[in-house]
């Protein structure tokens, strides 16, 4: 990996900052003065700031299985939280990276990397989130292009960017969605005249749900997982 995307993957720090630290010479590779961000860094190297040792595991990922009933929030007063199944220390510095609504259940990624956090869910983050919908009514004719075309949310001045969807029956298909807009797949299909019955997050990005982890079970992800988010 470059030394820049390294150093910011590891802190919080952005590929800016990592860049600059670089250039003023503040940057070393075992022991020896880094100049060159996009230098390669292989795992048995070690990188400091400052002369403080950094690695991937200062920051820390989890994946989890959500389960329904489950709020996506640091603190609730009502229900119970994802934060609050953990059983991490330091936990008030985990942040929950792309909320899932109170009953949709899947993939639920935390983290305390601030930087990657918003890589994932800024507005100009273009990583795929990918869900296994239940609809009330039948999958309409109509969907997949509706879809593809963007769809009109209401109360929105813009239409959604382009979504995929794949029918695996009458009822359920999974949906391919590149932004993340309050309650976006529950107001796509409002819009298409259906309803969301149930709602299950499988992927973000290359990141893919465990499917040894039952309901309200986490666990950390690995460098490939933590590095698949650029
Ligand atoms: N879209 C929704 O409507 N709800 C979720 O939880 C996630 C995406």
């Amino acid at each position: 990996m470059r030394l820049d995307k390294y150093i910011s993957n590891a802190t919080d720090l952005s590929r800016t900052d990592a860049k600059r630290l670089i250039k003023n010479g503040e940057v070393t590779i075992d022991d020896e003065a880094a100049s060159n961000p996009a230098q390669k860094i292989s795992d048995d190297q070690i990188v400091a700031i400052e002369g403080s040792t950094i690695n991937m595991a200062q920051s820390r990922y989890f994946m989890m299985n959500k389960p329904a009933g489950v709020v996506s929030v640091t603190k609730d007063h009502n229900n119970p939280t994802a934060i609050g199944l953990m059983y991490e220390h330091r936990s008030e510095e985990l942040q929950i990276a792309g909320r899932l609504d109170i009953d949709t259940t899947g993939l639920l990624l935390i983290t305390d990397n601030g930087q990657w956090n918003h890589r994932l869910t800024s507005p100009r983050s273009d990583c795929a989130k990918i869900y296994e919908v239940g609809l009330a009514e039948p999958v309409g004719a109509n969907y997949q292009a509706a879809l593809a075309e963007g769809v009109m949310l209401e109360n929105e001045k813009h239409r959604c960017m382009p979504a995929h969807m794949n029918q695996i029956d009458e009822h359920h298909l999974t949906l391919s969605i590149a932004e993340g807009k309050y309650h976006q797949v529950k107001r796509m299909f409002a819009a298409l005249g259906n309803h969301v019955v149930s709602l299950h997050r499988f992927q973000v990005g290359d990141i893919v749900l465990d499917t040894n982890l039952e309901p309200g079970e986490y666990r950390a992800l690995t460098d490939i997982e933590v590095t698949s988010i650029q």
